[in-house]
């Protein structure tokens, strides 16, 4: 298959938010307990607790910000529980997640310091469900009041003197279901009191964020809009890749064939779909496109790897899961009009994570490789790059063949990154490259593929999926020439200088 296209390297189409490289850690399973936070006196090398080897791993794809505590376990979350010394924090269960005991060892300064060591921005989400407005408020004045206040005290006498700067603050998480299953008029209400009096304190300027839609519910979207628009910053969007539609057999992250291959591409792919149709109700009531559209939970949802307990969501990361990655990323850029954030779910051994832990070992998924390819994108302009995306059939359905996207970064490098999304065919694709001077281009390239379907990565072999160098093209005459391997994520570099 030859598939022809247009880059018009002239043509800037806006920046892409770095913030759409986000991730998302909630207290569930293994994600924060033992996948982030192993204790000061814990084996595994760590820094006050938090993991080394995990901290360094996300900071070489450049984590730009990190949601947490959740998820549903926000709005059953009591911060005031997870402050102070460590031994008189009160244990609880993780209700939501597995009936485990929860001893609060992870709380706001633990949060707040794995961002530090991250270099990233927190986006700390609040209670709506079982909260009350005085804890959200009194959460926002323990973070980030500088002067003389009851919380900054409470703050100073657990070590903190200084206030932190906190920027994106979620008010309510799902509220439609897990977070008090409310309807979205009285949502909007609620919504509205609560942002009252989560306040801009000493120069902090919160970005306010309201509960958002799940998937395709447009009159939430309608609702939240029309009722509570001019009192948020950005609005959310939750959509999870299912390989089948039923929550009880949503299909294994390996061993699996064709069928639920091409099924899971074609319901990523939807991302498109509903991130246009939000954004249509959204320009209706915000032409000027003031509300973001932050889609802080998306990623692939399997049945549970066998043995391990079904309320921690642990599950394999594939070959399958780069190529839902790369599309997914290209979706976001197309739409960085309205898409300022994105949170992947979720960080650390749940759900489409990037790492995996076992005890002292860790290793990286080839959805954290296509995250280290790709961050050449953060914070670059947007390049009009048209592709005829071919066509990928089986039985009666109809997906792209392959999608692409192309940036230029402040030094004037142009990445363009393609997905091949079949899975046993090759994609030649000749690109028009217009607008760019090719004499003393440097081209190089890097490719992420797999040897078959669900081609992974285990503590035993943990480097079967890998980037490797690419030299499959060639730019001759103003046309660029790739040949793509089958199922692969390739990026190419044309950097402005020899
Ligand atoms: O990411 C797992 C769960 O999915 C989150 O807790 C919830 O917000 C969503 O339903």
């Amino acid at each position: 298959m030859t598939l022809k296209g247009v880059l018009n390297a002239d043509s800037a189409k806006g920046t892409i938010s770095r913030n759409i490289y986000g991730h998302f850690s909630e207290h569930l399973g293994r994600c924060i307990y033992e996948g982030i936070w192993v204790g000061e006196d814990s084996p595994i090398p760590n820094t006050n607790g938090i993991r080394n080897d995990v901290v360094e791993a996300l900071k070489q794809i450049k984590i730009p910000v990190l949601r947490w505590p959740g998820g549903c376990f926000a709005d059953e979350y009591h911060w005031k529980d997870g402050i102070g010394p460590k031994e008189g924090r009160k244990r609880m269960v993780n209700t939501h997640w597995g009936g485990v005991v929860e001893n609060n060892h992870f709380g706001t300064h633990e949060f707040m310091e794995l961002c530090e060591q991250l270099g990233c921005e927190p986006y700390i989400n609040g209670n709506v469900g079982s909260g009350t407005v005085r804890e959200m408020s009194e959460w926002v004045e323990y973070l980030t009041f500088g002067g003389v206040s009851p919380m900054a005290e409470l703050r100073g006498q657990n070590g903190r003197k200084e206030p932190w700067k906190a920027t994106y603050f979620g008010v309510g998480n799902e509220n439609w279901g897990c977070g008090g299953n409310m309807r979205p008029e009285y949502y909007a209400d609620e919504y509205r009191r609560y942002q009252t009096y989560v306040r801009n304190y000493d120069g902090n300027r919160i970005h306010r964020i309201a509960c958002g839609a799940n998937s395709d519910d447009y009159n939430w979207t309608e609702v939240l809009m029309r009722e509570a628009g001019r009192f948020m910053d950005s609005l959310t969007l939750h959509y999870y890749t299912l390989p089948n539609d039923d929550w009880q057999n949503k299909g294994p992250a390996t061993g699996f064939d064709e069928k639920a291959w091409f099924s899971t591409l074609r319901k990523a792919l939807r991302m498109d779909e509903l991130i246009t149709r939000h954004s249509t109700i959204m320009d209706k009531y915000d032409p000027e496109g003031r509300v973001g559209l932050i889609v802080d939970e998306w990623g692939t949802w399997y049945d549970v790897e066998p043995g391990t307990n079904p309320g921690f969501l642990y599950q394999q990361n594939t070959i399958r899961d780069a190529l839902v990655a790369g599309l997914t990323l290209n979706i976001f850029h197309k739409h960085n009009g309205r898409v300022r954030m994105a949170n992947i779910a979720q960080t650390v051994n749940v759900l489409q994570a990037v790492i995996l832990t076992e005890g002292e070992k860790m290793i990286l998924t080839p959805t954290y490789h296509v995250f280290d390819m790709y961050k050449v994108h953060q914070d670059a302009e947007l390049l009009d790059l048209s592709l005829d995306c071919g066509s990928y059939r089986l039985d009666d359905g109809e997906i792209p063949a392959v999608t692409a996207t192309a940036s230029r970064d402040g030094q004037g490098n142009i990445h363009i990154s393609f997905c091949n999304l079949q899975h046993d065919a090759e994609a030649k694709v000749v690109i028009d490259v217009r607008g760019l001077a090719a004499e003393g281009l440097a081209i190089t390239g890097s490719t992420l593929a797999g040897g078959k379907l669900d081609a992974h990565n285990t503590f035993e072999q943990p480097n079967t999926v890998v980037p490797k160098p690419f030299d499959a093209f060639a730019l001759e005459g103003g046309k660029l020439t790739v040949n793509l391997p089958a199922m692969s994520v390739t990026t190419l570099e044309l950097a402005a200088e020899a």
